[in-house]
């Protein structure tokens, strides 16, 4: 009898060492330890039959048999879970990895950046200034009459106090004009408001002001300032051209054109047939604004230019509705990913 138990101890040690899975684990503790048909159960019912004076052993032998397989199942069975465990926290670090999506810069943020990097590369500082401006630095100072259409309630958001929103960045010619001597070399780009709303206005847009004042500055380095920064925005082979115009703020005044990006200057839609696109204000300093910040007019002479950003991004990039640039459409924004 007591050799039985040997065996059952054997093929128990056996059999659990072949274990690979809780499932498995679990049919060897019926098999052993089940209630009704396990093996334990039938040993335990056998000692009726066991000879009296081998009764005692049979049955302290039995118990720890029984001690036995219950305890290493219990381990087994921790074991497993043990690896299961550390399956989970198992990390492969040769599994390819998530690649982060990239972002990208808005059409108008790129242009920006586009604008100054070249204007940076020729000396130029970048200057900011208030959105909410004075009537003397968003108008009066830049020479503008009292009639100026510009300062029609149609165009200009105007605000208590006398204040404005800026209809361009050119106050910040001004305030930058008021605090330092000439040399000046600077672009102020940033936000300004108009009353206007269709496909190539909308109430807020983006400019961008050039000003550059110091003795014996000319038409010629105005000239040659907007040419080269034409061929490096557009393409080397980018003509342009200077029609006469006026801005309150300069005399002479011009807005340049560049020779249509998309037909060449055959005439297409994007030109209107005339071959040009315009992309500027521009002009000499007038007299009357070096001296309302008193600067010395007979020696110092400077030119001024502006441009929009969103114009100048439409005809970059080929857009046809600066409303675009304002309606946060991942559709068209997930286009310009990567260009810069
Ligand atoms: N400020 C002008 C505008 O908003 C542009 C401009 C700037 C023109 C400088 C000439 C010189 O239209």
């Amino acid at each position: 009898m007591l050799s039985n138990l040997v065996k059952i101890k054997e093929t128990f040690e056996k059999e659990l060492a072949a274990v690979k899975d809780g499932a498995a684990l679990e049919s060897l503790r019926i098999k052993y330890l089940g209630r009704k048909s396990g093996m334990m159960n039938d040993v335990m019912q056998k000692i009726r039959e066991v000879p009296p004076e081998q009764k005692s052993q049979y049955g302290s032998e039995a118990n720890k048999l029984k001690g036995y397989i219950t305890s290493k199942i219990d381990e087994a069975e921790q074991g497993l879970g043990g690896a299961q465990k550390k399956s989970a926290d198992f990390f492969d670090v040769t599994l390819p990895g998530i690649p982060p999506v990239r972002g990208g810069y808005h059409p108008l943020e790129l242009t920006r950046r586009m604008i100054e990097g070249i204007f940076q590369r020729l000396g130029y500082t970048i200057v900011e200034g208030p959105e909410a401006e004075t009537d003397w630095h968003n108008f009066e100072a830049l020479n503008f009459p009292k009639h100026h259409p510009a300062r029609d309630m149609q165009d200009t958001f105007f605000l208590e106090n006398d204040l404005v929103l800026r209809t361009h960045t050119s106050p910040v010619q001004i305030r930058t004009m008021e605090k330092t001597k000439p040399p000046v070399r600077i672009i102020c780009p940033g936000r300004t408001f108009r009353c206007d709303w269709d496909i190539t206005h909308t109430p807020n847009f983006y400019q961008v002001e050039g000003l550059m004042v110091d003795a014996g500055v000319s038409f010629a380095d105005l000239k040659g300032t907007i040419d080269h920064f034409c061929r490096e925005l557009f393409s080397p082979d980018t003509v342009t051209r200077f029609r006469p115009s006026y801005f309150p703020f300069v005399e002479p005044g011009a807005e340049v054109d560049i020779r249509c990006v998309k037909c060449g200057g055959k005439g297409c839609r994007v030109c209107k047939q005339t071959g040009w696109l315009e992309i500027m204000g521009a002009g000499m300093v007038h007299v009357n604004v070096l001296e309302n910040v008193g600067y010395d007019s007979e020696i110092y002479t400077g030119f001024a230019f502006g441009m929009g950003i969103d114009r100048i991004a439409m005809l970059k990039f080929g857009i046809d509705d600066t409303r675009l640039h304002y309606e946060n459409n991942l559709r068209y924004l997930e286009q310009f990913r990567g260009v810069c």
